[in-house]
């Protein structure tokens, strides 16, 4: 989908679909006002009649008005203009972008950006609108072919905005190609996004950008390092593990490296403690975390940011087999901690120790990994917050500051020491599993201790970086706080 500015006003610009917003408490304002004055009042007439709902998030497309050059007019309710934050205008971008999305047009001229939200600045609001219309323009298409009658994806969109307003649209296209990448990995079935698949992509990245470079271990440059929680994962699969190591060189080569670790289990069976067979098909999102520092990190190759990157997925799929791990193996971690394996179902924490302890020879200056790690982290905060947990309240709260930035939102939990002795062992130096209670954190607290001395978060996105019911799919989510992050060290 490609991006332009266009200062055309409102009334005057020649596009195949015009997209204002008004509010349902007060007068209207920027473009709405103009397309008003030009129509004789016709959109203030619609509006007192009833026809345009100016309700938060409704969308009603009008065909043509007298004195408006553009053939349609989508009109965006916004409700009442006192509440509209940036939580609620990043919503209304979004459900334009839907409409947009299901209808026959493919491309549109938005002015939503000159409504102001609360706060927000004008790079904000324009970046955050292309984002969102962009994200809402993605559809998967990868097993699926779009039909003769399916409605057409948007080609292009102009935004009313200056020319000098062009850097929030590179940004906006550096999220929108990340969120991208990470939605497609994620909704690829299993059979196809394997492993090796995941390293293939990074080859692609790598491929596309000179300053971006690739690294891929198998089983055996694993096994000589001694990777042997991430390799008994892997091992009742015939899709063998992979460690991915992608690096991005926006800055000369002393500069700390912000350390982005994902989860890539891309095919979660649970392993010899099986999980249930009703929706066990979801297990494929369990490279989600894989997918989101993938695509923030290709958001970063795009905006070509001046930082330095390094991308660290440990991906393997978790079979029941002959040669499969099992429930009372004791493994050594790369760290030489060791771990009894109390439920094979917990695999998620035991190939990121070992991508952990890995990442620690790039000298982090941040050490951030991402998974889809447990189902507690669900039941606890839904579909809507990732979890956050870090014993830095700076990098806690720096993570927590771009999830609201960019609308992808966290929450934390504590990682208090507290927790810690729930994953004693009487034959190992912890269990893999901490029972019921606080089941996101004691996996947190397994991870804590593979980064001692490391300025290190943990981010669950098993709730956030999907959603289920009659749209299920990949949300791409976190990229959104991850590329936000990235800006923000830039
Ligand atoms: N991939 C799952 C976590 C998960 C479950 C993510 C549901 C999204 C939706 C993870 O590997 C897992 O199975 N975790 C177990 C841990 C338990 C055995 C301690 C879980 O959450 O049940
Ligand atoms: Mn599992
Ligand atoms: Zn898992």
């Amino acid at each position: 989908m490609k991006f332009a500015i266009d200062n055309t006003p409102a009334d005057k610009i020649d596009t195949a679909c015009l997209v204002i917003g008004i509010h349902s408490d007060a007068a209207l304002q920027g473009s709405a006002e103009l397309v008003d004055k030009a129509s004789n009042g016709a959109l203030q007439k619609l509006i007192a009649s009833g026809d345009i709902d100016s309700n938060w998030k409704s969308a009603t497309l009008l065909h043509g008005l007298d004195g408006v050059v553009s053939q349609r007019i989508l009109v965006m309710g916004c409700g009442e203009a006192g509440k509209l934050d940036g939580v609620r205008y990043d919503a209304v971008c979004k459900s334009a972008g839907k409409f947009l999305r299901n209808h026959t047009v493919t491309s549109a001229h938005v002015c939503l950006n000159d409504l102001g939200a609360d706060g927000q600045s004008a790079h904000w609001l324009l970046r955050q609108a292309a984002t969102t219309i962009a994200w809402s323009n993605y559809r998967y298409t990868a097993t699926k072919a779009p039909k003769d009658d399916d409605s057409k994806p948007l080609e292009s969109v102009s935004f009313h905005a200056g020319a000098d307003m062009q850097a929030s649209l590179d940004e906006a296209s550096g999220m929108a190609k990340g969120f991208h990448r990470s939605r497609d990995l994620g909704d690829l079935p299993p059979n196809i996004c394997t492993p090796a698949y995941l390293a293939e992509q990074a080859r692609e990245i790598a491929g596309s950008y000179e300053n971006v470079s690739v690294e891929i271990l198998g089983k055996d440059e694993m096994a000589e390092l001694k990777m042997f929680a991430l390799l008994a994962v892997g091992q009742g699969s015939v899709n063998g593990p992979r460690l991915i190591v992608l690096k991005y060189e926006g800055k000369d080569d002393s500069s700390q490296p912000v350390v982005l670790v994902g989860k890539g289990i891309t095919f979660d069976t649970g392993g010899i403690s099986l999980k249930p067979g009703p929706n066990m098909e979801q297990m494929k999102f369990d490279m989600g975390g894989a997918a989101s520092v993938i695509g923030a990190f290709e958001a970063c190759a795009d905006m070509q940011l001046p930082i330095n990157v390094v991308c660290v997925v440990a991906a393997a799929e978790n079979m029941p087999d002959g040669n499969a791990y099992r429930p009372g193996d004791v493994l050594t971690s790369m760290s030489g901690k060791t771990i009894e394996v109390l439920n094979t179902d917990a695999e998620g924490r035991l190939v990121l120790c070992d991508a952990l302890t890995y990442s620690q020879r790039f000298n982090p200056l941040a050490l951030i990994d991402v998974a889809t790690l447990t189902g507690a982290c669900v039941i606890a905060l839904g579909h809507h917050a990732s979890a956050i947990m870090s014993k830095h309240d700076d990098l806690a709260e720096e993570l927590l500051a771009a999830g609201q930035t960019a609308v992808d939102r966290g929450w934390r939990l504590p990682l208090w020491d507290d927790y810690q002795p729930q994953l004693k062992s009487n034959f190992a130096d912890m269990k893999n599993v901490g029972g019921m209670p606080a089941g996101s954190i004691t996996a947190g607290c397994f991870l804590s201790r593979f980064t001692e001395g490391q300025r290190w978060a943990h981010i669950d996105c098993a709730g956030s970086t999907w959603k289920w019911g009659g749209d299920e799919g990949s949300s791409g989510r976190p990229v959104g706080m991850l590329t936000q992050f990235l800006i923000d060290q830039a």
